[in-house]
């Protein structure tokens, strides 16, 4: 890693950092360290809204309904970005609320995660945390869930590869392309 570019990423963000894409992409494992190297605070939005609600997603889709996880998502979403916090990893659905879009796209500095299907089947592996494949074919599932949000997705200002390579390579890449988008 390059402390020259580390140092200048450091100098020049003024934004929070937002992190989209699916499931299993890597958002929170890359977050994390993303964060401690630019040494900045993380958030991960599916964390705040237990903190929020006092319930995991899984919970909260099974019991109150995907419209109201995904207004717990909105106000988690809206606080975060007021208090300017360093990186946030979203949840992959995020991006479908036009109002989150419109936040994350006009007020941070977003970075789509993108994987193919394969490798994010691989990475998923038990679906028992992720309500929005239960009730049908995983894989069917992510790929209509692929086809509807990549385009969201794609409005991102950055977008890296996360194949399978290591979580170090990934996060050069992370931090090669902020260098360039932020120069
Ligand atoms: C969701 C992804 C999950 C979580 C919720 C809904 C989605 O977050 O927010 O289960 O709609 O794709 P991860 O992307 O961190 O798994």
């Amino acid at each position: 890693m390059d402390p020259g570019k580390i140092a200048f990423i450091q100098g020049k963000i003024d934004r929070p950092l937002v992190l989209v894409g699916m499931m299993g992409c890597g958002k929170t494992t890359l977050g994390r360290v993303l964060a401690k190297t630019l040494e900045l605070d993380f958030t991960d939005l599916d964390d705040r809204i237990v903190q929020d609600t006092g319930q995991a997603p899984r919970a909260i889709f099974e019991q109150h309904g995907e419209p109201f996880f995904r207004r717990a998502e909105t106000a988690a979403l809206k606080a975060l970005l007021g208090e300017g916090a360093g990186v946030i990893a979203t949840g992959g659905g995020a991006v479908m609320t036009p109002e989150n879009a419109d936040m994350i796209f006009s007020r941070s500095c977003s970075l789509w995660l993108h994987a193919g299907l394969d490798l994010t089947i691989r990475r998923i592996g038990d679906i028992g945390s992720r309500p929005v494949l239960h009730g049908g074919d995983p894989a069917e599932t992510l790929r209509r869930l692929m086809d509807q949000r990549y385009p969201v997705y794609a409005r991102a200002d950055i977008t890296v590869e996360n194949e399978d390579v290591s979580v170090e390579a990934t996060l050069e890449r992370i931090i090669n392309a902020l260098y360039e988008y932020l120069s």
